[in-house]
């Protein structure tokens, strides 16, 4: 069939997996090139592995560190005349490579958040690597049904207090206007997304995985979240979103507890600010992503989503003397260069000027807008979107 992208909004319905295969063919070549990690970890389950920060985990674990993976996710596989989605094509990529490679790699898809996938998970650990040294928890869901009691939760993204008005951008037109989103009318609102993005699944995950004993010694697990700059803090860390960021912060102390008498630890990385299926969604954000490429590009400090878990891996996890470098809150810090002052100045400056007439020219929103494709398989490099592509393609390891 012949797939070109159609869109809704901030939602990309087709998905192209030939474009999926460079992507991560392009992600396995980046970390090859900045070479093994002598002490790197060798058996890892990554959880929400299929697309974002978490394939990007995978791969790094996968072919900078030589690791067996196990990856979970949610998504819809395709099937003959149906297409399936982008993390189904990133995973069926993933999993050919490292076959490829000669690295074990298995996949689950379903819902996280079930008993029933970490149980079927537990089972898989326990059959073909025993233990797992390294779980990477990389989840982002608009809603979560709870395990135990069924309640079904959905998040929203608003502001607490007061309504929160500023400058937002339509990337597909450049159309840049102001938005004022209202704030959360009730606390439910704020506990319904820290059911669905706080730390209690997580938790879950690690307290079901040491009774089953399926951690190595000395396990690291690590989630991320995000901080931003003081313009997003009311969509953003102040926000609804940002509760359910403090929460899993918050769990870190918890899941140490759980593992200390495995002489493991739990971590929070604060990653950048990137083009992601999840961060589309966040009003106001692609606004502040476009600038900040632009700005970050022109300084040479700018990274995608393999970069920061290459350098997360490399300078921060499993450094060469052991030391994991942390912030005076006991989190990982690889927005170090986002927030660099000289950046956020820049960045600042131009959200004050920007309109829809400057916009291609002082931000990067043309590659905001390519990413966006990128995230689907389209407009890859090397890809010819006219001719006919094999839909129906199978992640190896999933019936
Ligand atoms: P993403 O949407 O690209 O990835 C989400 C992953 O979760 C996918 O693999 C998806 O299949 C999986 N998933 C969702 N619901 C699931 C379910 N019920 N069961 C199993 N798998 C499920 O998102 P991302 O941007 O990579 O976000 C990952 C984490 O990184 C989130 O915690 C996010 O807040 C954080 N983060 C993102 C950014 C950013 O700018 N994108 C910045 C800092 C931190
Ligand atoms: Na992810």
């Amino acid at each position: 069939m012949i797939i070109q992208p159609r869109t809704r909004g901030f939602i990309c319905l087709t998905a192209h997996p030939e474009g999926a295969l460079q992507t991560v063919k392009n992600q396995i070549e980046y970390v090859k090139s900045k070479g093994q990690l002598e002490n790197g970890p060798k058996k890892v389950l990554v959880i929400g592995a299929s697309t974002g920060f978490g394939i990007a985990s995978r791969i790094e674990a996968a072919f900078g560190s030589g690791a067996a993976t196990i990856g979970v996710f949610f998504e819809k596989p395709s099937s003959e005349g149906k297409l399936g989605t982008a993390g189904w094509y990133n995973s069926a990529a993933f999993e050919q490579e490292a076959h490829k490679a000669g690295l074990y790699a298995k996949s689950i898809n379903g819902d996280a958040f079930s008993d029933e996938v970490k149980q079927q998970t537990i089972d898989l650990i326990k059959k073909d690597l025993g233990t797992v040294d390294l779980v990477v928890y990389s989840l982002a869901s608009p809603r979560r049904t709870h395990p135990k009691t069924g309640v079904a939760y959905a998040s929203v993204l608003k502001p607490i207090g007061e309504a929160f008005t500023n400058k937002t951008v339509d990337f597909h037109t450049g159309n840049v206007t102001d938005i004022s989103i209202s704030p959360v009318e009730n606390e439910e609102d704020i506990q319904n997304t820290i059911a669905v993005m706080g730390g209690e699944d997580w938790k879950f995950w690690m307290e079901d995985m040491k009774n089953a004993g399926v951690l190595a010694e000395n396990v690291k697990t690590v989630a991320y979240s995000y901080i931003g700059p003081e313009l997003t803090f009311p969509i953003y860390r102040n926000g609804t979103i940002g509760q359910a960021k403090n929460d899993l912060e918050a769990t870190v102390s918890i899941i140490d507890d759980l593992l200390k008498d495995l002489g493991g630890k739990s971590y929070v990385s604060v990653n950048k600010a990137l083009v992601t299926q999840s961060s589309s969604a966040i009003p106001v954000v692609p606004l502040y992503i476009s600038l900040l490429y632009k700005v970050m590009k022109e300084k040479g400090t700018h990274e995608g989503t393999i970069e920061q878990m290459q350098r997360l891996f490399t300078d921060r996890l499993y450094t060469k003397d052991g030391i994991v470098p942390l912030d005076d809150k006991g989190r990982i810090r690889i927005d170090d260069w986002e927030m660099a002052d000289d950046v956020q100045a820049e960045v600042a400056k131009r959200w004050n000027s920007v309109t829809t007439e400057n916009l291609s020219e002082i931000s990067d929103i043309e590659g905001y807008r390519r990413e966006f494709f990128n995230l689907f398989g389209f407009e890859i490099d090397g890809i010819d979107y006219e001719k006919d592509t094999n839909e129906d393609v199978k992640v190896p390891s999933i019936e």
